[in-house]
């Protein structure tokens, strides 16, 4: 008898390629070809991220993920990156099936090179406004990703966001993220329309994850209040906010915005430079995190979702606990409703 699980599950899977629309997100540093391709040999669909990998090197990891799994995944691109250009360049030639756009929002004319490769085109939206538009401009799927997530996000919380978004989009399969990191909750996602899940922090805590355990300890001591996410300090430089761990590294990043604002008062920078010169500083201090276990210094880059996490377990325990709990939610649901 086919579960709950599976009627809810069918847009997404069908989407995606996949038995579960369990998404790992594409997380710098963290997302390469091994964690990528667990997750969707485990059934779910990882994505490998682009980050502001040199295109050789992300030429090199998506043939290494084909080799380790014959799943579907994708590979995300982030339009803020220093490297975006030569990743869009690049895309022809990689052949992928899924491309996920992230950080801003692409143009009409990037999503149809994208999807002039054979790609299926996902793009993250993190307000109203920007889901219409990339719906607009040819996008095969959304991603509705809330201000809970972790690194790069927007100011609206998933709770709005559903309302503005879910409930008002059909034409294409919308995914959530941002806080998810129980199949309870995701249930309720599902129920209310999601074709799918998306969680970044948990699957950051997966053992099968490369990342520093310092990292990693450091995920499992938080609390969700912990994760705070970046002010803009001037309108002059609209620096996408990031949510993380506190620590010095968050201070340093401050005094970089105001050393910013001087050059940009200054003239010796223009808002693009200086844009190009907080994602290097954040995908530097990911590195020192991630890879040195530099704790201090390092981005500790993590959802609120955090404070719901105190564990490292394998993917494959990770995505039963996630559909188990699916399922056991829905049939809950039901016996309220009989
Ligand atoms: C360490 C870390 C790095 C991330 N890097 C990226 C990235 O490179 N590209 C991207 O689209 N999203 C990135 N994200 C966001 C995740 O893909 C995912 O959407 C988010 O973590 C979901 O929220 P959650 O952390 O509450 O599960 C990152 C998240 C974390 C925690």
């Amino acid at each position: 008898m086919a579960s709950l699980s599976d009627k809810l599950f069918k847009r997404g899977s069908d989407f995606l390629g996949v038995k579960y629309p369990i998404i790992c997100g594409a997380m710098t540093w963290v997302s390469e070809p091994k964690l990528v391709s667990v997750v969707s040999n485990a059934g779910g669909f990882g994505c490998l991220a682009g980050g502001n990998t040199p295109p050789e090197i992300l030429k090199r990891q998506v043939e290494e993920t084909k080799k380790l799994t014959k799943n579907p995944f994708g590979v995300n691109v982030i339009t803020i990156a220093p490297a975006y250009r030569q990743h869009l360049e690049l895309l022809p030639d990689l052949k992928l099936p899924y491309v996920i756009f992230a950080g801003g929002f692409p143009d009409k004319k990037e999503i149809q090179t994208a999807k002039d490769t054979g790609a299926k085109v996902i793009c993250f939206a993190s307000t109203d406004s920007i889901a219409k538009r990339m719906v607009r401009y040819g996008a095969d799927a959304i991603m509705l990703e809330g201000m809970e997530a972790g690194g790069h996000v927007g100011h609206v919380s998933l709770v709005v966001l559903l309302q503005q978004v879910l409930f008002e989009i059909n034409e294409v399969p919308v995914f959530v993220a941002g806080g998810l990191a129980t199949g309870k909750l995701c249930a309720h996602m599902l129920l209310m329309g999601a074709s799918g899940v998306q969680l970044g922090t948990r699957f950051a805590m997966a053992e099968e994850c490369l990342a520093h355990p310092k990292f990693k300890q450091k995920f499992i001591q938080a609390n969700a209040r912990d994760a705070i996410a970046t002010p803009q300090f001037d309108s002059r430089l609209p620096v996408v906010a990031v949510r993380a761990l506190k620590n010095k590294g968050m201070e340093e990043f401050s005094k970089l915005q105001l050393s910013l604002l001087k050059q940009l008062e200054e003239g010796t920078v223009n808002r693009n430079e200086a844009q190009h010169k907080v994602e290097e500083y954040w995908m530097g201090a990911l590195r020192k995190a991630v890879q040195d276990g530099d704790i201090d210094y390092g981005s500790l880059m993590a959802g609120q979702s955090v404070g719901l996490i105190n564990k490292s377990e394998t993917v494959e325990l990770i995505i039963k606990d996630l559909t188990t709990g699916i399922e056991t939610e829905l049939q809950n649901v039901k016996k309220i409703l009989d």
